[in-house]
């Protein structure tokens, strides 16, 4: 049977595209520290269970394609916190805030348009672009300088008659950069001179440190009309498997597009959506607490790889990932080697070579991600037994 084009030219995830030599490593025994996937340890709050007990009907049925009303509501005043005033007929709750992206993608590019996309970047974007037959131009950031937003003309020589729009995280994953308002203000000035959409993925919003601020694209008044907020509560709340995000837009247009491959794939799923409505009354002592977590994780992160001779990176100010250029010629064979072939105590450690998050070929070779999802003890282990793995690696070579 024929394969579309498409299909077949759609990226494996870098994150479980080497799951299998992990596999293999744990039958031979081997404990291994997983920091190549972006899933949180910290439990569930256990207000999500308790809304979600709450709320049992005797039916399991369809909500409305934008999801339940009283949600919608929960999230506006979710949003008010963060100077974003949506209303509820503004946003539509999505499938994680995987089909936000894949729906803001949909809305503003048809097949051969081209997105610029802000360098590395959230790998899925790549996947999702793959399955609408749409074209990401990448616009690179560089470890050397903590990945942080280029100069306009940067963006301005990417623009072609095809270029519908710019995406890019917020806090960032993979690099944990968190832009400040001049950064931004670079992007809201190229979209709006050159009329192009903005997606801004803030699922990170609340993870930043060190006094850093996640500003939403949706405080830049001139380019209101042309924004569209992705955003998730899958790692807020440690609640990925929930499948809840959001599509927010003040522009109508995008809106009743965005609504109709909403209404296609008729809601997500009641009973997540009940239980977010739980979690979305969590107050901010909450999230101060994770976030403080998160930043103890991250300063032992930081601390261990400093330790590391020939390691490019900044200090990371959100998120929880830090992507790290290495003495190394490839960084998909070091981390096969550091799972087929090296261990400590019987230990080993698993991260994501960074570059399935380029669009450039053959960038990001020597770079890897480091998603820190645990504990700081566990997390030091992992990162000096990282820090053996490449002298091993670079004495074998
Ligand atoms: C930047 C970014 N956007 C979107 C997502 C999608 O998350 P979910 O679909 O679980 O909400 C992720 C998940 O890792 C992410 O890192």
């Amino acid at each position: 049977m024929n394969i579309s084009n498409r299909a077949q030219q759609a990226p494996a995830s870098p994150i479980r595209r080497l799951i299998p030599f992990a596999e293999e490593a744990a039958k031979k025994g081997k404990k291994i520290y997983y920091l190549n996937i972006g899933q949180p340890d910290i439990p569930t709050p256990s207000i999500y269970f308790e809304y979600a007990e709450m709320y049992k009907p005797k039916v399991v049925a369809y909500t409305h394609s934008a999801g339940l009303l009283e949600l919608r509501e929960a999230f506006t005043k979710y949003y008010e916190k963060f100077d974003i005033h949506v209303s509820s007929s503004e946003i539509i709750v999505t499938n994680g805030g995987s089909e936000a992206v894949l729906f803001a993608m949909a809305v503003v590019a048809d097949p051969d348009d081209e997105i610029l996309v802000l360098e590395p970047f959230y790998a899925n974007y790549a996947g999702f672009a793959a399955q609408l037959g749409v074209k990401l131009v990448p616009v690179r950031t560089y470890p050397e300088d903590g990945y942080s937003v280029p100069k306009k003309g940067a963006f301005l020589e990417k623009i072609g008659p095809k270029t519908k729009a710019i995406i890019f995280s917020n806090p960032c994953n993979p690099t944990g950069a968190v832009y400040d308002e001049q950064q931004l203000r670079t992007i809201a000035d190229v979209a709006f001179e050159k009329n192009l959409c903005v997606i801004s993925d803030e699922v990170y919003r609340e993870f930043a440190f060190d006094g850093y601020k996640a500003i939403s694209m949706m405080t830049f008044d001139k380019i209101i009309d042309k924004t569209i907020i992705v955003d998730s509560i899958s790692k807020r709340y440690s609640v990925c498997g929930a499948r809840i995000g959001t599509f927010l837009t003040k522009n109508r247009e995008f809106y009743q597009a965005a609504l109709k491959f909403a209404q296609a794939r008729l809601c997500p799923a009641m009973t997540s959506q009940y239980a977010a409505i739980g979690l979305l009354k969590l107050d901010n002592d909450y999230i101060e607490q994770i976030k403080k977590e998160y930043e103890n994780r991250r300063d032992a992160v930081y601390e261990e790889l400093k330790k590391i001779e020939g390691a490019v990176f900044k200090k990371p100010h959100g998120a929880f990932y830090v992507s790290v250029k290495l003495p190394i010629d490839n960084s998909e064979k070091f981390v096969k080697f550091m799972l087929a072939d090296f261990e400590v105590d019987g230990k080993t450690t698993m991260v994501s070579p960074l570059d399935g998050f380029y669009a450039t070929p053959n960038a990001g070779l020597n770079e890897i991600r480091i998603a820190y999802v645990l504990d700081q003890e566990k997390l030091r282990d992992a990162v000096r037994i990282l820090s053996l793995g490449l002298k091993a690696y670079s004495e074998k070579r």
